[in-house]
């Protein structure tokens, strides 16, 4: 975005883009989902898992997208075209590589993936690198078409909670209340619409005026909001088992998919892959430090993910609810966890208030993703792009929010589109918003976190990122790392004409082998053709591909 006077919008301080950036990657993927995987896959051994991801892998693929950003100060498509060679015959090779595969895929009658395919194919032929950046901007459509309808979900409860509606004096109760609310299109769509509402009030203001100034009114409040809960939490009786179960490992819990699983929420919790880092390092200023920032926004991301378990587990245990309750744990279980404590319509509130808050600065960074393409590349203005895109994700959002969950109405409300997807993809998911999700989250994700890191690592070069990089943080590339840690950074026998190891040096080596390497195993795993599970024993029996449900839903099972 340009200011009146022809500048880009910038950040107004490191604070305010370290706080929007954390706005983006804290949110339901920290409070909702990772307290219920770790919770699924046994807590503390899972926990220590995700961090070694978060670390290896989320780190270094965040400096490599807030680096693109500052340098081409563009969206995702501007910086991979900006920065790509004018004539890439590794691009046209891999787009002819796709055209073939796609030619098998409709030889094979999979005519839905060959067509997709083939549209790829000749994108990346015609278009190089810049179709990684249009990934991003075809995932910002995706995923905040049915995050918004969960977000929308804990703004209904924010509501209902307030004036005491949820009877949740039970699981049961609960759970039917739940099913009752989500299977409501009713409730649901108004609840998607006001939140994207929401969204676009604050992204048709700008950089600074929207996202900075809310995110610095927001981030704050979660954390506040945080801390209150997990005092509630501790204090309760009981409450310390669940503190227990969040942070001593029990490895005999752990399996290889658990690593995987930890691996992919790594990628999507920090919002990498799609470039909203991008698009967020695009409002930096060469004055500002990328590596320092990239440390701060991860380190918080992951403290409110072990903050949230920390605030969610005590109650679950204080009140003997199962910890591996599922996808449904926050929705289901702590409204009747709440329920029975004193104050419990305030805990509620309070709660389902922050994960709105903290799903709401996810949303607008997916906003601006979206349009930050259409005012930098086809030049529009702000106002048209933001209240255009924010309609048509609306749009694009009902569907998730008439088939929201496999267990509350599956497919009933438009079987004609599921007959589409099995005709077309033989995808049998549960749910439209599952088809969501997993497009998202297991395919263009991974994807796009592996390309952007090929780049990096070697198209564009590490080179040219240190470069950019060193400026506003020139010791990252200068400073030895043993010195670092020893803490003689300046001690005069510690200087880079001896020493090669420098956190540069380090990162370049993670951004060229170790996270494309992890990367691909994670994603080959996620699409099913790595199944490191069932090595060694004999294939299981396959599951019938699909069940008739009594009410005629079609779901798959597990
Ligand atoms: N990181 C966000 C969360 O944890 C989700 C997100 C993914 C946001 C990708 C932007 C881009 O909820």
């Amino acid at each position: 975005m340009k200011s009146p006077n022809g500048q880009r919008e910038n950040w107004s301080s490191n604070l305010g883009f370290i706080l929007a950036a954390a706005g983006s990657a804290v949110g339901l993927g920290n409070i909702w989902k990772f307290p219920y995987i770790a919770g699924e896959n046994g807590g503390g051994a899972f926990v220590l898992v995700y961090l070694v991801c978060i670390a290896i892998i989320g780190l270094p693929v965040m400096l490599c997208e807030i680096t693109l950003g500052r340098k081409t100060q563009r969206n995702p498509v501007g910086a991979l075209r900006t920065l790509a060679p004018r004539s890439s015959s590794v691009a046209h090779l891999l787009g002819v590589a796709i055209v073939l595969g796609a030619i098998c895929l409709i030889a094979f009658h999979r005519y839905g993936w060959g067509a997709l395919s083939l549209g790829l194919g000749l994108a990346v032929f015609r278009h190089g690198w810049t179709v990684v950046g249009a990934m991003g901007v075809i995932a910002g459509f995706v995923i905040l078409s049915f995050y918004s309808v969960v977000a929308g979900w804990t703004l209904g409860y924010v509501i209902k909670s307030a004036f005491g509606l949820i009877d949740a004096s039970s699981v049961e109760s609960a759970t039917n209340h739940f099913v009752a609310f989500a299977g409501n299109p009713g409730w649901s769509i108004s609840c998607h619409f006001v939140f994207m509402v929401m969204c676009v009030a604050i992204v048709i203001k700008g950089v600074k005026v929207g996202i900075e100034r809310w995110s610095r009114i927001l981030m704050p409040m979660l954390l506040l909001l945080l801390v209150v809960l997990i005092i509630r939490g501790i204090t309760l009786e009981n409450g310390s088992a669940g503190v227990r179960f969040l942070l001593s490992p029990d490895f005999s819990k752990l399996t290889t998919k658990s690593v995987l699983i930890a691996l992919g929420h790594a990628f999507f919790t920090l919002s990498l892959g799609m470039g909203a880092m991008i698009t967020y390092g695009s409002y930096m200023r060469k004055d500002q430090n990328i590596f320092t920032s990239s440390l701060a926004i991860t380190f918080l991301d992951t403290l409110i993910a072990i903050m949230a378990g920390l605030a969610i587990f005590p109650a679950v245990f204080a009140e003997g609810f199962e910890p591996a309750k599922g996808a449904g744990l926050v929705f289901l279980v702590l409204p009747a966890v709440f329920s029975k404590m004193p104050f419990g319509t305030l805990w509620a509130t309070l709660f389902f208030l922050l994960l709105m808050v903290a799903a709401l600065t996810s949303g607008i960074s997916l906003l601006e993703v979206v349009t930050a393409y259409f005012v930098d590349e086809r030049k529009w203005s702000r106002k048209r792009a933001t209240l255009i895109f924010g309609g048509v994700i609306f749009l694009l959002g009902i569907p998730c929010a008439l088939s929201p969950d496999k267990d509350i109405v599956g497919w009933t409300r438009m079987p004609w589109l599921q007959n589409i997807l099995v005709k077309a993809f033989d995808i049998k998911l549960g749910c439209f918003l599952d088809v969501m999700d997993t497009a998202a989250s297991n395919w263009l994700l991974p994807l796009g976190g592996l390309f952007i890191s090929i780049f990096v690592g070697w198209i564009w070069g590490t080179r040219k990122a240190i470069e950019e990089i060193r400026e506003g943080s020139h010791n990252f590339a200068d400073v030895h790392l043993w010195s670092l840690l020893a803490g003689l950074r300046d001690d005069p026998s510690h200087n880079s004409d001896v020493h090669v190891i420098t956190l540069a040096s380090v990162w370049g080596i993670f951004i060229r082998f170790v996270s494309p390497v992890a990367v691909m195993i994670a994603f080959l795993h996620t699409i099913g053709w790595l199944d490191f599970a069932n090595k060694g024993h004999a294939p299981p029996p396959q599951p019938p591909p699909a069940v008739e449900q009594v009410d005629g839903a079609v779901a798959t099972q597990e």
